[in-house]
């Protein structure tokens, strides 16, 4: 093996180990679902104007705010249990995962195995038109 071999492969090498390690730490795992989570909505900002329809929902503060297709109010993590990401969203009805597609019901309950680990879910009580959701 001559220099330039034994450097070209030593920059593999370099660039498997900067891979193996990214893939291990880099994910978005290390990311935390909100905690202490206490906040209110003005239900009659446009800002919260999703949330006037049922199935619509809203992100604040990665927490996802939805109105259930029964026209009641839920609320949960926007961090996925499944690898961390910051990709939950409301959809049919349930929290959706738009990444691998973790599914996950209106209390935090994996549907699928990608949704297995569940989902915090935080509580949510309705004052006239202000919207409490907290831990
Ligand atoms: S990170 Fe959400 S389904 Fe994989």
């Amino acid at each position: 093996m001559n220099r330039k071999e034994f450097l070209a492969q030593l920059g593999l090498g370099a660039a498997f180990v900067l891979t193996a390690s990214c893939l291990g730490s880099c994910s978005s795992d290390e990311i935390a679902s909100p905690s202490g989570v206490d906040f209110t909505l003005d239900l009659n900002d446009p800002a919260n104007a999703a949330l006037s329809n049922n199935g619509g929902f809203i992100i604040n503060n990665r927490v996802v705010v939805a109105r259930t297709n029964a026209g009641s109010y839920v609320a949960a993590t926007q961090v996925c249990s499944h690898e961390g990401n910051v990709a939950v969203t409301y959809s049919n009805d349930e929290f959706f995962c738009t990444v691998h597609g973790a599914r996950f019901d209106q209390k935090g309950d994996g549907l699928n195995s990608f949704g297995s680990k569940g989902l915090t879910v935080y509580k949510t009580s309705l004052n006239g038109s202000t919207l409490r959701v907290f831990a």
